[in-house]
């Protein structure tokens, strides 16, 4: 009895390391984003080369640090972005949202995420604040987002 107490003991103390290890790359879920800053959305619909996986309604969100990066380009640690992609409906010439597709999301912390631009990157599933999408470390989102190396990696302008 003794002996499993001490190695489960053991093994809780062999894991701390490495559960915190994995835990300190994750990129954490945008929690209240939709209270957020409004940057901008867009429709795109088949035959764009964002299609797969983009096709959808989007909208772009900043917090209030990231916001200071979009007037300026340049952004600070804390920085953060979403993309809220929905699917959208056609009836009577109009387009409407639908169901969530995924959110994806940028988290500056330039030494965390040294190897992808400064940026963390993630997708959450749907309405899922825990399914994560990004098995690459971000490495593919980044060769797309390194087109804006002049912009701080970020595609978005600030518009009035
Ligand atoms: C093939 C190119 C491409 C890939 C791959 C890509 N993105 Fe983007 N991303 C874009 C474009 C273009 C925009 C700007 C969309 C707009 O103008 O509304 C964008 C915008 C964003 C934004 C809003 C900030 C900004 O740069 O405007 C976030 C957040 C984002 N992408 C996250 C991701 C994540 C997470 C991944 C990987 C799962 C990813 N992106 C992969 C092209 C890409």
């Amino acid at each position: 009895m003794q002996s499993m107490f001490l190695s489960t003991l053991l093994g809780f103390i062999l894991l701390i390391p490495f559960s915190g290890h994995t835990q300190e790359h994750e990129v954490p879920y945008p929690d209240g984003y939709r209270q957020w800053v409004h940057v901008k959305s867009m429709l795109i619909q088949p035959g764009h080369p964002l299609e797969n996986p983009f096709q959808g309604i989007h909208h772009i969100y900043a917090n209030q640090t990231a916001l200071k990066g979009l007037k300026k380009g340049v952004f600070p640690n804390g920085s953060i972005l979403v993309f809220d992609l929905l699917q959208y409906s056609e009836k009577n010439n109009a387009i409407q949202e639908s169901a969530r597709k995924l959110v994806g999301v940028m988290h500056k912390n330039a030494r965390r995420y040294s190897k992808t631009g400064g940026w963390g990157f993630e997708g959450f599933a749907d309405d899922s604040n825990i399914k994560r999408l990004v098995t690459d470390g971000g490495q593919s989102c980044f060769s797309c987002h390194k087109a804006q190396a002049g912009n701080g990696y970020v595609f978005s302008h600030w518009r009035k």
